[in-house]
């Protein structure tokens, strides 16, 4: 091969940044490869002069294109790197590449959470990689660490912060007092958040990366539909300045976990995105702004824990860019198609009722006798016992009270907290928060 010729679908945040890292690193990226890696097409839906796409070292003419067949139809073109997003067009150009002979590279966490298993099963069959590091935790190299370099373990957990723009945003709400909306209105200049926010902020994204993570982990398909999702919607200064005083944080965190028999707990996998209490010094507290961790338990390694740019242009297309060079060193030594996920497990997944954990419930209620102690009631006849209370009188002969639980089941709490709805001295729910006490 004389040259590894990419066609990218998408030159937006992170095409750009793939452009960049391709033009800005190519002696060491072809020293590397064993052969020079560059850029014949880039797929954009409109052609805009406007667009700053020179600032990625391309030529308007002669490499930006809007017709796919351009990529996908070039008998040179090596390797596909979809960087455009959405599901339902990228997976028709990401079967019709592999059809065609072409390698992939894809960032779409999206996409994989749904079509993940056909699309890795068919480019296996063809022997072709399909590579997707970018797609989970963007510069991090979690995909590597879970498919080869902890290969060798049982992995007990993983948890982690991996979506950027909900830490970035509970960050600064938390460390320079700032409304949701002012900081999500920034995380979206920077090129952290999705087209549609909604996915960062309700926690889908997190929860598509953690089905991506979990199957890697235990070697079984976790779908998108067994994640449980929560996202940050609800989280308010109040609860942030509780925390505080509680000595946590609060992060929306991806929990993925395995039990097994004999260990006390119900036999499976839980996988679950919830905003949740930390203790601030738990490893993932001081993980803050655009920064994403995973936290993975081994039974031969024991803790360790991946940091830094969770999205973002650049970091994002490093993760791309080691995809590219490893499919260039597979093409050389034709080993491609080797490297696809296995999935030689079959686990139940744990119902949500029968999970544990630690609880923050904040109320507000009416401030006379004996309330306090009926409240305790409701949750003594679940079975579930406080670790600590905080009560503090409002205006109007009302008090807010906040309840921190041992750990329980999350059917007993749903059981109390049914009970604690026909109280009538309770006047609102302000928030239910999970919190993570392992
Ligand atoms: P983006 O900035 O919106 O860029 C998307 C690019 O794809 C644009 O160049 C757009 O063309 C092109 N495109 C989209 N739909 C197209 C279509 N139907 N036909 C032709 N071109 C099309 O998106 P992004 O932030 O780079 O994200 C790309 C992918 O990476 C997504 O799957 C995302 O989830 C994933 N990802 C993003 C980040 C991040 O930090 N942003 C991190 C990790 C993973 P125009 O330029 O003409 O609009
Ligand atoms: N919107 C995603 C995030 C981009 O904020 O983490 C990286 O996948």
């Amino acid at each position: 091969m004389k040259t590894l010729n990419l066609g990218l679908l998408g030159l937006g945040t992170v095409g750009g940044g793939v452009a960049n890292i391709v033009n800005n690193n190519a002696h060491d990226i072809e020293a590397r490869s064993g052969v020079p890696v560059c850029i014949k097409k880039a797929l954009v839906r409109d052609i805009d002069m406007e667009k700053a796409r020179h600032d990625f070292g391309l030529s308007m003419v002669e490499t930006i294109t809007t017709d796919v067949d351009d990529i996908l139809n070039d008998p040179e073109i090596d390797i596909v790197v979809e960087v455009m997003g959405g599901v339902d067009i990228a997976y028709q150009y990401i079967l019709r590449a592999l059809h065609n002979r072409k390698h992939v590279v894809t960032a779409n966490k999206d996409l994989l959470a749904v079509h993940g298993t056909e699309l890795f099963a068919l480019a296996a069959q063809k022997g072709l990689d399909l590579g997707f590091e970018a797609s989970v935790a963007g510069g991090i190299p979690i995909i590597a660490a879970l498919q080869q370099n902890l290969a060798a373990n049982r992995i007990e957990s993983v948890l982690g912060i991996i979506n950027g723009t909900t830490n970035y945003i509970l960050s600064a709400m938390t460390s320079q007092k700032r409304t949701f909306q002012e900081v999500l209105a920034e995380a979206q200049e920077l090129g952290y958040a999705e087209a549609n926010p909604a996915s960062d902020v309700g926690g889908l994204d997190a929860a598509r990366k953690l089905a991506i993570m979990s199957s890697l982990a235990f070697n079984c398909q976790v779908a998108l539909d067994d994640v449980y999702v929560e996202g940050i919607d609800n989280i308010t200064p109040e609860d942030i300045a509780y925390a505080a005083e509680l000595d946590c944080v609060i992060k929306l965190l991806a929990i993925a976990g395995r039990s097994r028999p004999g260990d006390g707990r119900p036999e499976g996998v839980t996988v679950k995105v919830h905003p949740t209490l930390l203790p601030v010094n738990h490893p993932l507290a001081s993980v803050d702004g655009v920064f994403n961790a995973v936290y993975v338990v081994g039974d031969a390694v024991g803790e360790t824990m991946f940091y830094g740019q969770g999205a973002g242009s650049l970091p994002t297309g490093s993760a791309i860019v080691a995809d590219i060079i490893q499919t260039a060193r597979r093409i050389i030594t034709s080993t491609t198609g080797t490297l696809s996920p296995q999935y030689y497990n079959t686990i139940p997944i744990v119902p949500l009722d029968q999970q544990t954990t630690g609880f923050y419930i904040r109320l507000k209620v009416i401030d006379e006798p004996r309330v306090f102690a009926n409240l305790a009631l409701f949750f003594a006849e679940a079975d579930i016992s406080f670790a600590s209370i905080i009560q503090k009188p409002r205006r109007n002969n009302r008090a807010e009270v906040v309840f921190i639980t041992h750990p329980c089941q999350e059917g007993q709490m749903r059981k109390a907290l049914t009970a604690l709805e026909s109280y009538p001295k309770l006047e609102k729910v302000y928030n239910i928060i999970r919190i993570e006490n392992e």
